[in-house]
């Protein structure tokens, strides 16, 4: 087995009871590299990442994380990573300083070392004025940059990130991608997980698709795009009783098998723009209404949605009721 990359797995299974985590998951992670780990809630983003960091025990499997076996050699694993869970893990009444001078004090860091640090990482992340408040007061966008800094205290190589942005708003989220792009560009190895396609999208070079524990799909975003061909018309109607109907009348204008999510078809077409009138026209032939029609370029969402069968769920307006898998609660 190659120990060379940063990270190597090989047939993780993880079973909480009954429930099958992971059902088999490789991966591999070369050095300097990001790789996205993308899926819907519970498909094991969370497990991977708490197995690769020595948090969990894998039912069966190895993984290897800076050439050491995360089981055998769990010293030297947490020495080479740092990690960023899912939830913060600040402690709310210390302050920003006292959180980092903390963190280092769990690596066993010099004293001396540590203050340096925590006032480059403070600086670094734009905290230092706030930096002798307590992070109770600290906004969201504020602790999750905390978090971040409390995992870079020891310079690690290789940076696990589980839902780096999850609730933070779109300006928090261009800041934290900044942050992450800037620890890249300095060489460190990146496993992320995500809901945001856009977010795979933009940081990762290579994206792993997961979903009830097991790789459904791997490659490079625009691999990924190719895997599911090319123009898409994609169609909203008002009546979510006719969808059936709307999706045999649009059988002759599409290229293939059309997607449905409630309303919403996504159908692959050739032959440009003039599909969309073709389209209208048969849904129109029998009274069905259309209350958004538009032809693009395949997106990860597609693929997500091909894939899945769930759309992510930044594209869907708020749902007014809970939906099941696939759907997100909003985390502080
Ligand atoms: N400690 C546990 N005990 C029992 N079941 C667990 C435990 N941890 C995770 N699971 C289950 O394992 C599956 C995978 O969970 P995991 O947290 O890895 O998913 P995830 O991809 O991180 O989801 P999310 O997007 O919601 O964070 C889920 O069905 C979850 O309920
Ligand atoms: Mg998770």
């Amino acid at each position: 087995m190659s120990t060379d990359a940063a990270v190597h797995a090989e047939g993780l299974v993880k079973h909480f009871g009954d429930v099958r985590a992971l059902d088999g998951i490789d991966l591999t992670v070369e050095r300097g590299q990001v790789v996205g780990l993308l899926g819907p809630n519970g498909a094991g983003k969370t497990t991977t990442v708490r197995i690769l960091a020595t948090l969990l025990q894998p039912t069966a499997g190895v993984a290897y994380v800076d050439g050491h076996d995360v089981v055998k050699e769990p010293d030297a694993v947490r020495h080479a990573i740092g990690l960023t869970g899912q939830y913060a893990a600040v402690d709310e009444y210390l302050t920003g300083r006292e959180n980092l001078r903390m963190f280092g004090d769990l690596y066993h860091l010099s004293p001396r070392y540590v203050k340096e640090r925590t006032a480059e990482l403070l600086e670094w992340f734009d905290l230092s004025e706030a930096a002798d408040r307590p992070a109770k007061t600290y906004s969201g966008g504020m602790r999750r940059r905390l978090d971040l800094a409390a995992s870079l205290i020891a310079k690690p190589s290789i940076l696990f990130l589980d839902e780096p942005t999850t609730g933070l708003d779109p300006r928090s989220r261009l800041g934290m991608w900044g942050v992450i792009q800037a620890l890249v560009d300095e060489g460190t190895t990146v496993l992320l997980t995500t809901q945001y396609l856009e977010e795979a999208d933009q940081l990762a070079q290579d994206i792993v698709v997961i979903d009830h524990g097991r790789v459904i799909a791997h490659g490079t975003a625009d691999v990924l795009k190719d895997q599911i061909g090319g123009d898409r018309i994609e169609i909203a109607v008002t009546d979510v009783s006719r969808v059936g109907r709307a999706v045999e009348l649009l059988r002759p204008v599409g290229t293939g098998e059309a997607i449905v999510d409630e309303a919403r078809i996504l159908m692959p077409v050739s032959g440009g723009s003039t599909v969309l009138v073709d389209a209208v026209r048969v849904l129109d032939s029998e009274g069905i209404e259309v209350s958004d029609i538009v032809l693009r370029r395949p997106t990860l969402d597609d693929v997500f949605l091909s894939l899945t069968g769930h759309v992510a769920e930044e594209d869907v307006p708020a749902a007014p009721k809970a939906r099941g898998r696939g759907r997100k609660e909003k985390k502080a």
